[in-house]
């Protein structure tokens, strides 16, 4: 297929670019605004090939959308173009709004002109806390923080234009990501990076939340089962095989760096933070997708892909990402 992959310079929409290049044989253009988390490092091992175009510019810009559709021709648009980090929309909302309920809207209208597919790339957190049991497609929408609320208006808005226009989208719901190339203001690249560093593990509140990981090699594939195999108008969750507490999450990373477990700094908890997730994915599963990766195989490859890609993580760590970390954290990295 020709794909217009938006946000394909971050982490998980680069892991789907590099997945549809080197296993599907697609053409794939990239929009990006190259905003603090794309990274143009990330088109490394295939910026040069010849089926991968990168165009720069924000969803939100009907002339960026325009000139990249032009650019690749693409049959369908899979975004995963979006402000990511909880702690962010906390701080400062401004740009969760306008990438998420304008630049959806923009993407949309723009598969609307051209007759394309749609995907929407969503999230576990439309759903809300869950204390036992799982989410399943049609449980009720109850997003806790300015990231969760504004991506489920994004996810709203593309069931709209499936109703009113018939414009064949599909939406599909990740629970929380790690691997290879996660900008490390997410839990576990900076674990791994602080722990490596003989720097402070902060971990919010009592570290008991749960979270259900998946490796992003495996929500890429999902995206595009759902691409390829999913109804028009319908939401499919894609969920990790594995649920772990935060705290669990921090001393196996410990284990596997040789940190200190002294490291471990309780700091003051994230307002409004949702105490678990899990997610249902009986119907991706139906499917044919199901995910490969255990979570204590994926985390140790993990550890060891941050241990060996210095290049990738020093740039970052020695750069904006150091006053980020100092406002909400209230103190220097080491
Ligand atoms: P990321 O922060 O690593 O990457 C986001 C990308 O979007 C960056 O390249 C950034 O430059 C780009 N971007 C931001 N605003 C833009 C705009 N206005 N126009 C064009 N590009 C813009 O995020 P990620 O973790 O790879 O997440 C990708 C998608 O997957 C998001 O939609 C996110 O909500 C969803 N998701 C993430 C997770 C997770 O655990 N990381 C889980 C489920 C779903
Ligand atoms: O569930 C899917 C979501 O997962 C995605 O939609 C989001 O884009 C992604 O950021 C992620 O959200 P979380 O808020 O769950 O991820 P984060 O890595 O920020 O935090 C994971 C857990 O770790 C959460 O309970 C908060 C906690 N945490 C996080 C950080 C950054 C800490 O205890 N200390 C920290 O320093």
């Amino acid at each position: 297929m020709r794909l217009l992959v938006c946000g394909g310079a971050g982490f998980i929409g680069s892991t789907f670019t590099r997945q549809r290049l080197r296993e599907f044989a697609d053409e794939v253009t990239v929009l990006d605004k190259l905003t603090y988390a794309g990274r143009e490092e990330n088109f490394h091992d295939f910026a040069e090939d010849p089926r991968f175009r990168f165009v720069r510019g924000g969803i939100e810009d009907p002339a960026a959308v325009a000139s990249a559709i032009a650019a690749g021709a693409p049959e369908a648009i899979v975004n995963f173009a979006a402000e990511t980090h909880v702690d962010r929309s906390i701080a400062e909302p401004d740009a969760f709004v306008s990438t998420h309920a304008l630049g959806t809207y923009v993407l949309l209208e723009a598969a609307r002109e051209h007759g394309l597919r749609y995907l929407q790339v969503s999230t576990d957190e439309v759903y809300g806390s869950i204390e036992k049991g799982t989410f399943a497609e049609e449980s009720p929408l109850r997003p806790s923080s300015p990231y969760s609320a504004t991506k489920t208006g994004a996810d709203l808005l593309v069931q709209s234009y499936f109703h009113t226009y018939g414009l064949p989208a599909v939406i599909c719901r990740g629970s929380n990501n790690y691997g290879p190339y996660q900008y490390p203001e997410k839990l576990i690249p900076l674990m791994i990076l602080n722990a490596l560093h003989g720097d402070p593990l902060p971990v919010y509140g009592d570290g008991m939340q749960v979270r259900n990981w998946i490796h992003s090699t495996d929500f890429a594939r999902a995206i595009g089962h759902v691409l390829a195999h999913g109804a028009p108008g319908e939401v499919y969750n894609a969920g990790g095989p594995d649920e772990e507490a935060n705290m669990v999450v921090v001393r196996r990373i410990i284990e596997l760096t040789g940190a200190s477990e002294s490291q471990i700094d309780h700091v003051s908890d994230r307002p409004g933070h949702d105490r678990r997730y899990s997610l249902s994915s009986e119907k991706v599963r139906a499917l044919g997708w199901s995910p490969q990766v255990r979570f204590e195989e994926g985390l140790a490859e993990t550890v060891a892909w941050y241990r060996d890609n210095a290049w990738w993580w020093e740039p970052i760590r020695s750069g904006d990402y150091r006053g980020y970390y100092e406002r909400q954290y209230g103190r220097s990295l080491g």
